[in-house]
């Protein structure tokens, strides 16, 4: 089918159902062109909890869709494609964590959204990119155990006096951003501000002006007065920029830095999941309950 003919199919079935499609700032142009609403791991999280809609359907990752199915029990959350995970999330288990939990028995657990449910359960409050160094600093324990990605954890030990303990997690897509690409991009482009998220190495962060969430990014554009970015993050933010921005320039940090889960997402999966109310995530009681104060704590905290 066309993508004129899926994307009027999606809008009448967006009605039928009283369903509103939320996507991350990484999926695909056209799945873009048919969400309600397009954000970060945190507004995500708050247009689930804010949305009226019977049925949410994620243009996202999996562990975005169960955020959405723990804050919101009420109303039915479809993930187009079952299989559209994020490695990274992959990389803690309850088991392990509950293991860091006995050998650091101070520390309180901070865990980053991008991880399971069962993972949140097990923690005491989460946090995201745009979030995670007021998070940190609104605990009172001294020690903290930071999961499940290294690179976040480090860029806030820089910005607190806690004890944190690392995790080996990391993303893949920020990963492949080197400081070789910023050496050649800088020198390219010596007047373009260098704009970063902390999933980044440490190594590229030594390079940016400023750190920040996709979100934060784009805010950032809005308020500058420069007229050219170099972008360290997923390469789908270049083209939202280049689009929104047309009179000023932006250079991906590295051409690799793709995530291929996100893109899993299309439109003929959005029109399958709204006709068979597929995928549905469920969350059991038992995770779900605990998981919910770790994200309600966070939100309490990032309110405006
Ligand atoms: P934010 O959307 O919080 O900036 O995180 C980026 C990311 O990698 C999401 O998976
Ligand atoms: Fe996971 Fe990285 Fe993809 Fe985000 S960009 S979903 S952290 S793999």
């Amino acid at each position: 089918m066309e993508n004129k003919l899926i994307i009027e199919e999606i809008k009448k079935l967006k009605i039928e159902r009283n369903a509103v499609i939320l996507s991350h700032f990484y999926t695909r142009s056209e799945v873009q062109e048919v969400a309600d609403f397009i954000g970060d791991s945190l507004s995500l999280c708050k247009a689930a909890v804010n949305s009226k809609a019977d049925v949410i359907v994620f243009a996202g990752v999996h562990f975005m869709a169960e955020s959405a199915a723990i804050i919101s029990p009420q109303k039915t959350v479809l993930l187009p494609v079952p299989d559209a995970g994020c490695p990274m999330a992959d990389m803690v288990t309850a088991d392990s964590l509950r293991a860091a939990k006995e050998k650091h028995p101070e520390a309180s657990v901070v865990c980053y959204v991008n991880s399971s449910a069962a993972v949140k359960a097990e923690s005491d409050i989460c946090c995201t990119s745009a979030n995670a160094i007021n998070v940190v600093n609104s605990i009172e324990d001294r020690e903290i155990i930071f999961i499940p990605d290294k690179n976040l954890g480090t860029f806030v030990s820089l910005h607190t006096d806690k004890k944190i303990h690392l995790w080996n997690g990391f993303c893949h897509v920020h990963e492949n951003i080197r400081d070789e690409n910023m050496q050649e991009l800088k020198k390219l482009h010596p007047d373009a501000k260098f704009l970063a998220h902390p999933e980044c190495r440490p190594e590229v962060l030594e390079f940016a002006d400023r750190i920040l969430s996709t979100s934060g990014i784009v805010k950032e554009v809005e308020g500058s007065g420069s007229t050219e970015f170099i972008i360290g993050t997923e390469r789908e933010i270049v083209r939202i920029l280049k689009k929104k921005y047309p009179d000023k320039k932006f250079y991906p940090a590295s051409e690799k830095a793709f995530c291929y889960n996100m893109k899993k997402i299309t439109l003929e999966a959005i029109l399958n999941s709204l006709q068979n109310m597929e995928y549905e995530i469920h969350v059991p009681d038992n995770i779900r309950v605990k998981a919910r104060k770790a994200l309600d704590r966070m939100l309490e905290i990032s309110r405006s």
